[in-house]
């Protein structure tokens, strides 16, 4: 189905952003989420907010920030420990919309799903990290069965929208294969970088590989451009820095995502992406 961008009234609409990155990041949700909030009529806002906290990692501070300017979930990834509050902070707010990936070892602080009760309905929230380059983690594949199966023995049926964090574009579009049908979405982060294949599966899946960012445009991936750039030139390895300019232009990368809250299946899914001017709302 195409997506319409007049909210039809029976779906609930999602929107998914990128990696909010860093200042600009933040004041990029700020200044324009309210709007598009209302200009899309969406019912539940998500971000991964693992480079929130100066392109490192997140703090309690930023998220509390983000959620209180319009985002209603924050998912994570290999980074949400970066900050090292993160791990006193996940444990002693058990009830924050804040996920850590499913797949970590057991007794690891924080939770990976979250319920969020919309106007058309409880939808859930699931984050899970991808094994290529990580491979420290169980798997995504294998947690996501045991998760789905406990579901269905209590008899869960709400819609379950996956963050799946992960380097590899072959990881995640295999992942979206291996569930369709059993969730609403799978949205892939970490990269940074949006891809553009973000389609509905036969099964009523919707999948991306990268959501992207919401971040410095003049930057590589967020990174400042000149340090991103030297281990490419020289023979000696230099620890790129984040951009941390809270000035300039702004990448805003997202997914719209509708849903049929009674099936869970995926009724349409498009990108939203938008160059805001750090100045402008
Ligand atoms: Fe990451």
């Amino acid at each position: 189905m195409v997506f319409q961008p007049d909210k039809p009234a029976n779906l609930l609409r999602v929107l998914m952003l990128g990696e909010v990155y860093s200042k600009a990041g933040r004041k990029a949700v700020a200044d324009h989420l309210p709007r598009l909030r209302r200009e899309y009529r969406i019912d539940l806002v998500i971000a991964n907010g693992e480079s929130a906290a100066g392109g490192q990692g997140l703090t309690g501070g930023t998220a509390q920030e983000l959620l209180k300017n319009g985002i209603d979930v924050i998912t994570s990834g290999n980074r949400i420990f970066d900050q090292r509050e993160m791990v006193e902070w996940l444990r002693t707010n058990p009830d924050s919309p804040v996920l850590r990936p499913l797949n970590y070892p057991a007794g690891t602080p924080g939770k990976a799903s979250f319920q969020f009760n919309s106007a058309l309905g409880t939808v859930e929230i699931l984050n899970l990290n991808g094994r290529v380059y990580f491979n420290e983690m169980d798997s995504p594949f294998r947690v996501a069965d045991q998760w789905l199966e406990q579901r269905r023995q209590a008899g869960i049926t709400w819609p379950v929208v996956v963050d799946f964090h992960a380097e590899a574009t072959s990881e995640k579009v295999v992942l979206g294969w291996y569930l369709d049908g059993r969730v609403s979405a799978v949205l892939g982060t970490h990269t940074r970088t949006p891809t553009a294949d973000a389609r509905v599966l036969p099964g009523g899946t919707a999948h991306v590989s990268d959501v992207g960012m919401v971040g410095p445009f003049h930057s590589v991936a967020g990174l400042e451009i000149e340090s991103a750039l030297k281990p490419f030139v020289s023979h000696y390895s230099v620890r790129p820095r984040s951009n941390k300019r809270p000035a300039g232009l702004v990448v805003f990368n997202s997914i719209l995502l509708d849903i049929e809250p009674l099936t869970g299946k995926s009724a349409a899914v498009t990108r939203l992406d938008l160059m805001l001017d750090d100045n402008s709302k």
